[in-house]
């Protein structure tokens, strides 16, 4: 079984992002499950409550749970073509200290999708990521990209992404992952 874990980097109740995320999670292949966590519990990074306390202990599941997992995958939206502070801030506490950053991300398969009402479906924050996680030694899934643009059209009253072209772009693209990430634990074993 491929475990995967993935996070919406929205913290919005009707959250175009979450429900893509949700939608990649119903259409995981048969070997694989995908496991979303909140982040709404995590705070702003303070290196004074590092210092003193270490990681709260919404960061430390985190943490866990990624470095238990097979591979990571991001639901990112784009603000002011760039990553929201609220997920960046996520990578930042991830990223703490420098050891255990290494535990959670070095070498660990990333796959980053997200959605957006405009019409480049969040490829400015796709590529912004990019850095981010090459400098904590992650390895993105370059293989192909799942930016959904005029997402609002392509959800339901209760917020579910029910659009079957893009449905169906999500399931290859999740399927995708799920493969690329058999390969990299078989490869590794
Ligand atoms: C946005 N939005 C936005 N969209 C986009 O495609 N490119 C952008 O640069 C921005 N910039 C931006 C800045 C700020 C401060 C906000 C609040 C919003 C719109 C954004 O894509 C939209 O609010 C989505 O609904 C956010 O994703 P969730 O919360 O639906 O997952």
């Amino acid at each position: 079984m491929i475990h995967l874990i993935g996070f919406s980097g929205s913290l919005r109740r009707a959250s175009y992002n979450s429900a893509v995320l949700r939608a990649a999670a119903r259409l995981v292949p048969d070997n694989c499950e995908l496991r979303i966590e909140s982040i709404a519990q995590i705070p702003l990074y303070n290196a004074d409550v590092e210092s003193a306390q270490g990681a709260p202990e919404a960061v430390a599941r985190l943490k866990d749970l990624i470095a238990e997992s097979d591979g990571l995958v991001i639901a990112t939206p784009e603000y002011n073509n760039g990553i929201p502070g609220v997920a960046k801030n996520v990578i930042d506490w991830l990223s703490r200290p420098p050891a255990d950053g290494a535990r959670v991300f070095r070498g660990r398969p990333v796959a980053i999708m997200g959605a957006s009402p405009g019409g480049f479906g969040t490829v400015s924050s796709q590529n912004a990521w990019l850095p981010v996680l090459r400098s904590l030694g992650a390895s993105v899934w370059p293989e192909t990209r799942l930016a959904i643009s005029r997402v609002s059209g392509l959800v339901d009253a209760s917020d579910e992404l029910v659009d079957e072209k893009t449905l169906g772009l999500v399931r290859e693209f999740i399927g995708g992952f799920a493969a690329h990430v058999a390969r990299v634990r078989a490869a590794r074993s």
